[in-house]
């Protein structure tokens, strides 16, 4: 039986996922890592013996059944489960693309649906612990030149609070974690100016912090960032067209 807190975190082989991994294992959890680079994943395990690897492809389903049954059989309890897989694609956002659309909500979307889809019962049993939902700000609104990415962060969002209703009742918390820009391999495609930008690191550090506290739904940071872009989103559609065309003619 492992005394350790136990954490699962997919999208651990790099950036957000990966920085995530070893804060919690610093502070004292024993994580199991998935992605699909397995060296990658060895590589974290090399440096923290407290992560270990349980590679996966997010978008097989039978796959994430038999990961979290394997980190069960390994670890007995999880208390956290984070789901932090994502894909972007800008260069195939400029235009539309019907292939790319559907590879990015397979991933993002449906990755992290199968991901749930094998957690389910066992919170549902469990009746205690925590699901917890990387989306973005970029699910607040549509985004020019972003509407596959948007339109997967935004379901990943509504999804998450209707996932919050369903397991308050059976003590369980959800959580979405909605991060401004992060310097990371996703973000280092973009070939514009991203206001805000943080380390991993800060990310790791504000997830952590909101997954630990015992109550609060959303962890979005940076805060002067996430907060402006709230106030985008309740603004009326004319209004929000018109401030977002000339941020972007600025820009270009
Ligand atoms: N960076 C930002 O500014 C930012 C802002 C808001 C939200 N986010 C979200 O934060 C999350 C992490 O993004 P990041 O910036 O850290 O990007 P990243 O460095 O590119 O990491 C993405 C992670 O997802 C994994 N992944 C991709 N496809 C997968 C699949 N089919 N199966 C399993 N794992 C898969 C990758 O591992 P493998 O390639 O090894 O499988 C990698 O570990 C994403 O959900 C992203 O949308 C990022």
């Amino acid at each position: 039986m492992e005394d350790k807190k136990v954490i699962w975190i997919t999208g651990a082989s790099s950036g957000i996922g990966k920085a995530l991994s070893i804060k919690f294992a610093n502070e004292g959890w024993t994580v199991a890592a998935s992605a699909r680079r397995e060296n990658l994943l060895k590589e974290l395990n090399q440096e923290n013996e407290s992560i270990h690897p349980f590679p996966l492809d997010v978008t097989n389903v039978d796959q994430c059944k038999k990961v979290f049954k394997d980190i069960i059989e390994k670890f007995k309890n999880v208390e956290i489960s984070i789901f932090c897989t994502g894909i972007h694609d800008p260069k195939s956002e400029k235009e539309f693309n019907l292939e790319k659309i559907k590879k990015i909500m397979e991933v993002n979307y449906f990755g992290t649906i199968n991901s749930i889809d094998a957690i389910y019962k066992y919170y549902d049993e469990k009746k205690s612990g925590q699901i917890s939902i990387v989306s973005s700000v970029a699910g607040y609104r549509g985004l020019p030149a972003a509407g596959a990415y948007c339109a997967s962060k935004s379901a990943l969002t509504s999804f998450a609070e209707s996932l919050h209703f369903e397991m308050k009742r059976k003590n369980v918390r959800v959580t979405l974690v909605s991060p401004g820009f992060i310097k990371t391999p996703m973000t280092d495609q973009n070939d514009f100016p991203m206001p805000m930008i943080k380390s991993p690191e800060f990310a790791a550090d504000q997830i952590y912090k909101g997954l630990i506290k015992k109550s609060g739904f959303e962890i979005h940071f940076p805060k002067a960032f996430t907060y402006f872009l709230k106030f985008l989103r309740i603004l009326p559609n004319n209004i929000y067209f018109k401030f977002v065309e000339k941020g972007m003619k600025k820009i270009n």
